[in-house]
């Protein structure tokens, strides 16, 4: 059983191996529907359509070192357990678009988890990748470019110390601030007692 941000963490690490150059991660947040999306895009090799078909599959993985791909069915699974499913959209030319719906007050529904260090992760241990990270609640939104942030730097590196600070600022500091605010549907919830 994992942490959301642990499943985002594994579907990105599968578009770096993909060998992708931009990946842009949503997630969006809707109290009025009661549902949270996770999506995640990349321009990486892609996956031809029979592939697709199979990857929802335990059994299937193109690494070597290990027979079981696990990642994309727990996932799957994930979402599943909280009345959602995962959507897979991918072809050879156009990348990968991994899309995760949860009914978001569903019991069963996994927790965020620590979407910080699992940006912070990412985003510096991959200086070479152009990251965007967008979360919606309800009206309000959080956004990272890290090219944006980038070309705010004297040194245009995320890596380094400068650039670490300017990430933690944003992802340690800014995110939690924006996550803390109170999720509408919690007062929902209350009400109905
Ligand atoms: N974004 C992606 N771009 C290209 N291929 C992908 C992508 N995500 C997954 N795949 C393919 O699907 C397989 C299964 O992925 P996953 O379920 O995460 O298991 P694993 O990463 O352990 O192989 C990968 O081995 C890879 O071949
Ligand atoms: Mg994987």
């Amino acid at each position: 059983m994992q942490d959301l941000s642990l499943h985002i963490l594994d579907v990105v690490e599968n578009s770096i191996t993909a060998g992708a150059r931009n990946i842009e991660i949503i997630v969006s947040e809707d109290a009025g529907k009661d549902l949270l999306t996770i999506e995640i895009s990349d321009d990486g090799k892609g996956m031809d359509e029979e592939f697709v078909q199979k990857v929802l599959d335990p059994f299937i993985t193109t690494r070597t070192e290990r027979r079981v791909g696990l990642g994309l069915s727990l996932f799957a699974e994930s979402a599943r357990m909280s009345n959602g499913h995962l959507r897979i959209r991918s072809n050879k030319l156009g990348g990968t678009k991994i899309t995760a719906l949860f009914q978001h007050s569903h019991i069963d529904r996994r927790p965020m988890g620590d979407l910080g260090s699992t940006l912070m992760t990412l985003i510096a241990g991959n200086p070479q990748i152009d990251f965007v990270y967008r979360h919606t609640r309800d009206g309000r939104r959080f956004e990272l470019d890290s090219k944006e942030l980038k070309e705010r730097l004297p040194n245009k590196s995320l890596a380094s110390t400068e650039g670490l600070k300017l990430l933690r600022k944003e992802l340690k500091t800014n995110l939690l601030e924006f996550l803390h605010t109170a999720w509408p549907g919690a007062h929902k919830l209350r009400d109905q007692k």
